[in-house]
């Protein structure tokens, strides 16, 4: 009875259906959220089998879901609030070990996601490029040819090598976004960079916009709440991830930190 009332309404790390959701979410966003309806139920339940046991997507992935879903529930978000799209941007992104996972966590519900990811370094925009296609053929292979997304619909992802606040140069991008993303943001580093990047993040939410943040340390979160708020940003939620995996070097670990933050301009 005990243990029962311990039981969170949101799933947790030892929770072995997570990985089922997490695999049946990017099924279908692989499916362009088309319910796939001629797949071989065999290959299936194998197939959501070996994802859940499998290190593909290993520890950080599945915190970071877990930590996705507490972040929504706490601060209440409903990002793409009447719209059947949620425009998604990945700032500062690198490889970009959670290019699919995001649009899959923001779709989870049937909206279709158009998801932006930037980095400023060619590398690691290839890297991203190839870590999605990889997991995008996993999937595909499972499909019947004729449901696959062509790339053609409103629903992808694309990944961008440039500067994050260059962004606005380009017709193709929304100039809005409902969710933005900025993991492990890099304000220690270069502080001028960094308060352009928040600017131009904040100066591009929609009206039920959202911009998240991650942070690998204390310090570096609080003093990125700081310039956030001084530029215009309400914190919305701030949380230490109490399973953020500790690096080798003292007092960082992966999405340490994360926090919801709305722009103060934009009546909600
Ligand atoms: C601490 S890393 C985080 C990378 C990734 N989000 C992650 O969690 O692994 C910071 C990233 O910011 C990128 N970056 C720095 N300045 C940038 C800019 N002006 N525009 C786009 N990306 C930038 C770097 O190339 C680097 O990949």
């Amino acid at each position: 009875m005990e243990e029962e009332q311990k039981i969170s309404p949101i799933s947790s790390a030892k929770d072995s259906s997570l990985g089922v959701i997490m695999f049946d979410s990017l099924l279908s966003h692989f499916s362009g959220n088309n319910q796939p309806e001629n797949l071989d139920p065999a290959l299936l339940k194998q197939m959501r089998q070996e994802f859940n046991n499998s290190e593909f997507f290993g520890e950080d992935m599945r915190n970071l879901w877990l930590m996705l879903e507490r972040i929504q529930i706490k601060a209440n978000l409903d990002p793409g609030k009447g719209k059947n799209r949620i425009d998604l941007l990945n700032l500062a992104c690198g490889y970009c070990e959670e290019g699919s996972v995001l649009p899959a966590f923001w779709g989870r519900h049937g909206l279709s996601v158009k998801q932006f990811s930037v980095d400023l370094r060619d590398a690691e925009i290839d890297k991203a490029k190839r870590r999605y296609a990889a997991t995008e053929s996993i999937f595909k292979s499972a499909m019947n040819p004729k449901i696959v997304n062509s790339g053609e619909s409103a629903q992808g992802v694309e990944f961008i090598a440039d500067n994050a606040v260059n962004l606005s140069k380009y017709g193709q991008i929304p100039s809005k976004f409902d969710v933005i993303f900025i993991r492990h943001q890099n304000l220690w580093h270069d502080r001028p960079t960094w308060q352009k990047i928040y600017e131009y993040a904040l100066n591009s939410l929609s009206n039920t916009g959202i911009l998240i943040i991650t942070s690998y340390f204390d310090r570096e979160h609080l003093l990125a709440l700081e310039l956030l708020k001084l530029l215009g940003g309400n914190m919305v939620v701030s949380e230490r991830n109490s399973a953020s995996r500790q690096l080798d070097f003292p007092g960082k670990s992966i999405d340490r930190h994360v926090a919801a933050i709305t722009n103060k301009s934009i009546p909600i």
